[in-house]
């Protein structure tokens, strides 16, 4: 049996647990941008070998990026087609578009997306690549 004193002792410090934690300093703003996509997107055909401006949002770009290098990959039923050869990288992700080429030896499909890297990637919505 727990006595009356003992449970009230629990909720005090249960309370003042919580109030340290709701009166904790929130983190700074960091300056981590993921760029959204927005074309391609649902309804975009884009033919093998041919050349289209991705574009992204910059409207929720913090001032400072820390990592304004851009990088282009392309998705195929969710996975990253050659990593290590992105369709493009090295360019400022603060310029809210950039040409790429649509490789040629692609596999026709539905299920394609495009993802933006700046610190972190974020993918548009699914697209159709046609010959
Ligand atoms: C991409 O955008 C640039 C700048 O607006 C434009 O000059 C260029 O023609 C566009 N390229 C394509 C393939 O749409
Ligand atoms: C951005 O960086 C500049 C130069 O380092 C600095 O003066 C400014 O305060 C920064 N702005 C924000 C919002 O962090």
């Amino acid at each position: 049996m727990i006595s009356t004193s003992a449970l009230t002792t629990f909720f005090i410090a249960l309370f003042t647990i919580l109030s340290l934690v709701a009166s904790a300093p929130t983190p700074a703003p960091r300056d981590v941008f993921s760029p959204p996509v927005l074309y391609p997107g649902k309804g975009t055909v884009w033919k093998m070998g041919h050349t289209y401006n991705v574009t992204w949002d910059l409207s929720n770009a913090p001032v400072n990026i820390t990592n304004s290098n851009g990088m282009v990959v392309l998705v195929k039923n969710h996975r990253m087609i050659d990593l290590e050869h992105p369709l493009a990288a090295g360019f400022d992700i603060r310029v809210a578009r950039h040409p790429i080429t649509v490789p040629k030896n692609l596999k026709p499909g539905n299920d394609y997306q495009i993802l933006v890297f700046g610190d972190s990637g974020n993918t548009g919505e699914l697209f159709t690549i046609t010959e």
